[in-house]
């Protein structure tokens, strides 16, 4: 499609929701917070949900910006008295709460199931009893095809999750899926793929390895490459993240589907160091062991099919590799007082 057409319709697709109740869970997070603003721009009257649980993503300053022109809410999704009340009268919900680290995950598996698979039925229940036309999407992430048997993996590809948060993740895809096949409730899922931009925690390595590598960068210390570096991978630059999830938002023909996202910038984490040290003056990368406990759940090669969003919503990533990486590096730069401890 012209881009020029492409850019008209997605001005539609946003311009649908001025006016509309949004309620974002996690949306004091990365991705959430980043949605939470377009949709601003936009004229949604947005609320955002968010425990703030130090260990996860949830920053403040991540909506420093927009605070004052939405509603906030610090609270768990595992209340279900509390989904319940902020559920009610919503138009949209963006469900992002979660629990992203899969080595937290292997630790303390049973925190893991209840707000990635046990809250996410409770959401469900909640939108079923109290608001059965709001419209859901999901989170999900390419974590749960586990050990890829075909590159690219599209839709088709075997669900075999290697550790328990990409079970949990399942789960709770599952439920937003059977809740709108038995109970007719509009959910979708988009399987994300490594998404990386502004607001991403960087602290450390809980929600993206990439997070602690533009730290390490800019604190003047070597990015450090797991094992030969010879993994492949496929990033999302956060916004064109934020634009596949107001696509499906928008859309009825997204309901009871899955959809991957992903790019064709498919990269090693080699070339990937080495893209993002040339970026800093000074930058460099040194390879260190595996660590076991790594290891011990790593995919190997992975990227996506999306060819899929594609066609039945016009998705394809804007934002190229070293593009997304400058702006992410300017980010950090400027605001590392608020993301490094
Ligand atoms: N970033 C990625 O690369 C990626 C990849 C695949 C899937 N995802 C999914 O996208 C969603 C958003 O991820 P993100 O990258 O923005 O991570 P994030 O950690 O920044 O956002 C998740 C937010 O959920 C909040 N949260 C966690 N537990 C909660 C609870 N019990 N109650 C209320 N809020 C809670 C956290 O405080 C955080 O702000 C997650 O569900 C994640 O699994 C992300």
């Amino acid at each position: 499609m012209p881009l020029g057409k492409e850019l008209f319709l997605y001005a539609e697709i946003l311009s649908s929701f001025r006016g509309k109740a949004v309620l974002i869970t996690g949306g004091m997070g990365f991705i959430g917070s980043n949605l939470a603003r377009t949709l601003l721009a936009n004229g949604a009257n947005v609320t955002l949900l968010d425990s703030l649980i130090p260990q996860y993503g949830g920053n403040l300053f991540n909506i420093a910006d927009i605070r004052s022109q939405v509603e906030l809410n610090v609270c768990d999704v595992r209340d279900p008295f509390a989904m319940e009340f902020f559920l009610k009268g919503k138009d949209h919900l963006f469900n992002l709460a979660g629990q992203t680290s899969h080595i937290d995950s292997m630790i303390d598996p049973k925190t893991d199931l209840e707000i990635n698979a046990t809250a996410q039925l409770s959401i469900l229940e909640s939108c079923r009893k109290f608001n059965p036309s709001i419209k859901v999407v999901f989170a999900s992430t390419r974590q749960i095809y586990g050990k890829p048997d075909y590159l690219p993996v599209d839709e088709q590809h075997p669900l075999r999750p290697v550790d328990v948060n990409g079970i949990n993740k399942l789960a709770g895809e599952w439920f937003h899926l059977l809740y709108n096949n038995v109970y007719g409730l509009r959910a979708c899922a988009l399987r994300l793929t490594n998404t990386y931009g502004p607001c991403m925690r960087v602290r450390d390595a809980r929600q993206t390895f990439l997070g602690i590598w533009v730290r390490l960068l800019l604190e003047g210390k070597p990015i450090t490459v797991f094992g030969d570096g010879l993994q492949l991978r496929d990033f999302n630059y956060v916004d064109d993240c934020v634009s596949a999830m107001l696509l499906a938002g928008a859309s009825d023909l997204a309901n009871g589907k899955v959809y991957n996202l992903g790019s064709e910038e498919v990269i090693s984490l080699n070339a990937l160091a080495e893209l993002l040290v040339s970026e800093v003056p000074g930058g460099n990368y040194e390879h260190i062991a595996f660590p076991k406990d790594r290891k011990a759940i790593d995919i190997g090669d992975y990227y996506g099919d999306f060819s899929l969003i594609n066609k039945d919503l016009g998705w394809r990533p804007k934002i190229g590799l070293r593009e997304g990486l400058k702006r992410t590096l300017q980010y950090y730069s400027a605001n590392r007082q608020h993301y490094w401890s």
